[in-house]
């Protein structure tokens, strides 16, 4: 049986960790300042949450389809450095993430491949034990890796998705369109901290945190667009 990932779970979650969150969100804080000066796509809630996953998973091995300029990288990265095991496996097309991560974080637990993912599929891990997407975001990406990627991958991991819920709905003909159109087929559900799609659970998590000491954000975004499931 699977845990739910649902808005106790996930409460649960920031109790449990809330003194290793509180170091590697400041570890994270210090990588936005120079001179490190790193750009970053996720919003705080959602990078949480990610981190959360992981240690409460504990994966060997993780997928990450879309690391930019290493934000979700260095996220993923603190919680298997927490962890004390696993390893990353990230894919991009561009490489700019090689300058951002510090070594102390890279060594011994990370392998970065070049590359559109999709030329790269028979070298991202079938053993995944977690799943890390935010890459292109039209609905023929979210196509492929429904069709070729989440058929190899066991059933039960996490899946993280991100750009889901910039609004209440996806835009029509958009990766969130069809990763939501696929789940519901599946008859499975996901969890969303998005302000606007789910502005009580984001609201709710804000509280927590502010009472776990965990209230100053790292980022001013507060979409949280991200969604997460488990793989059936
Ligand atoms: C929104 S950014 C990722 C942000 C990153 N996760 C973060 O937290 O900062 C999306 C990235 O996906 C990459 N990408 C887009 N299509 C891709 C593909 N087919 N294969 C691999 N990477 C892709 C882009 O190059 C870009 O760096």
């Amino acid at each position: 049986m699977h845990q739910t990932i649902d808005l106790d779970h996930i409460i649960r979650l920031y109790r449990a960790y809330a003194g290793d969150l509180d170091r590697a969100r400041e570890k994270q804080r210090k990588l936005l300042a120079p001179p490190t000066s790193l750009k970053a796509q996720l919003d705080d809630i959602e990078a949480e949450i990610t981190y959360l996953l992981l240690r409460e998973t504990r994966p060997e091995t993780v997928v990450e389809i879309g690391t930019f300029h290493g934000w979700s990288t260095t996220w993923i990265l603190q919680a298997l450095r927490d962890n004390g095991t696993g390893h990353l496996y990230s894919y991009d097309v561009v490489d700019h993430v090689v300058r951002n991560i510090p070594e102390q974080l890279s060594t011994g637990r990370w392998t970065f491949t070049q590359g559109d993912a999709r030329e790269n599929l028979e070298k991202i891990p079938d053993t995944a034990d977690f799943l890390f997407i935010d890459a292109a975001h039209s609905a023929s990406f979210a196509r492929w890796y429904i069709r070729e990627l989440f058929p190899r991958m066991r059933p039960g991991i996490p899946v993280c998705v991100h750009d889901v819920f910039h609004g209440r709905r996806p835009l029509p003909f958009t990766e969130g369109a069809v990763v939501l159109r696929w789940l519901a087929d599946q008859e499975n559900t996901c969890f969303t901290p998005s302000r606007a799609r789910a502005p009580e659970i984001h609201d709710r998590l804000n509280d927590v945190k502010r009472t776990l000491d965990l209230g100053h954000p790292l980022r001013d975004s507060r979409d949280n667009p991200m969604i997460f499931f488990t793989l059936r």
